[in-house]
């Protein structure tokens, strides 16, 4: 079956809401999640390589803190050099999100970290692969409930107030990831001929 790994940092949980709604959409595709979540940047990050290398697919994602991904996932990814040297990552599928206080916040930045890191590792990176909610119509309104609200095409970028994480992301960034997932699964699965 085929397995898709989601390593992810979160500092207060708003972040982890998104890695646990993606790994219901690879569900939902018939696929195995492996929630691998990053505690801090000094922790020993081998056990979440090899469990990430056992993956067909990885998803990584991070809150954006000062307009980049968190620390917790940038000392990950520099751990992931062991995997650079071998070329163990290579033709895996990547995908990428990242969460933020406000609309834009500077997630962009957040995901292109994320999207470049894949390429150093020779990953295959699939996009959000989901429309703007605001296309086909006069405006978009930013709505909670909208899926895509902020028109993201790199990978999932949502927004979470100060609440706490039971209420926010709201449904349309929780079905964004959803949907998400789902696609990362089902590419993976044509790639490897497994699903
Ligand atoms: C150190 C720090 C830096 C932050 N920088 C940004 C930022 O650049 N842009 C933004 O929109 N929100 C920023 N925020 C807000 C966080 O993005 C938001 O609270 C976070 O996504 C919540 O996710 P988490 O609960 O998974 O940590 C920052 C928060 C912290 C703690």
């Amino acid at each position: 079956m085929t397995k898709v790994a989601i390593v992810f940092h979160s500092g207060y949980g708003h972040t982890k809401v998104v890695a646990e709604e993606i790994a219901h959409g690879v569900r939902n595709a018939g696929a195995t999640p492996i929630l691998l979540e990053i505690e801090g940047p000094s922790q020993d990050f081998k056990p979440l390589l090899e469990a990430a290398t056992e993956a067909d697919a990885i998803v990584f994602g991070a809150p954006t803190y000062m307009g980049d991904i968190s620390v917790g996932l940038k000392a990950f990814f520099e751990a992931s050099s062991s995997a650079w040297y071998t070329g163990a990552w290579k033709d895996k599928v990547a995908g990428g999100f990242t969460n933020s206080f406000n609309a834009s916040g500077d997630k962009l930045h957040a995901l292109m970290s994320i999207f470049v890191l894949s390429q150093q590792q020779h990953m295959i990176w699939v996009g959000a692969g989901q429309p703007a909610s605001s296309q086909g119509t006069p405006a978009p309104t930013f709505a909670v409930d909208e899926i895509n609200r902020f028109s993201y095409s790199i990978g999932v970028a949502t927004q979470s107030d100060n609440a706490s994480p039971e209420v926010t992301p709201g449904s349309g960034d929780r079905e964004f990831a959803r949907r998400y997932g789902l696609r990362i699964a089902q590419v993976t699965g044509k790639l490897t001929g497994i699903l």
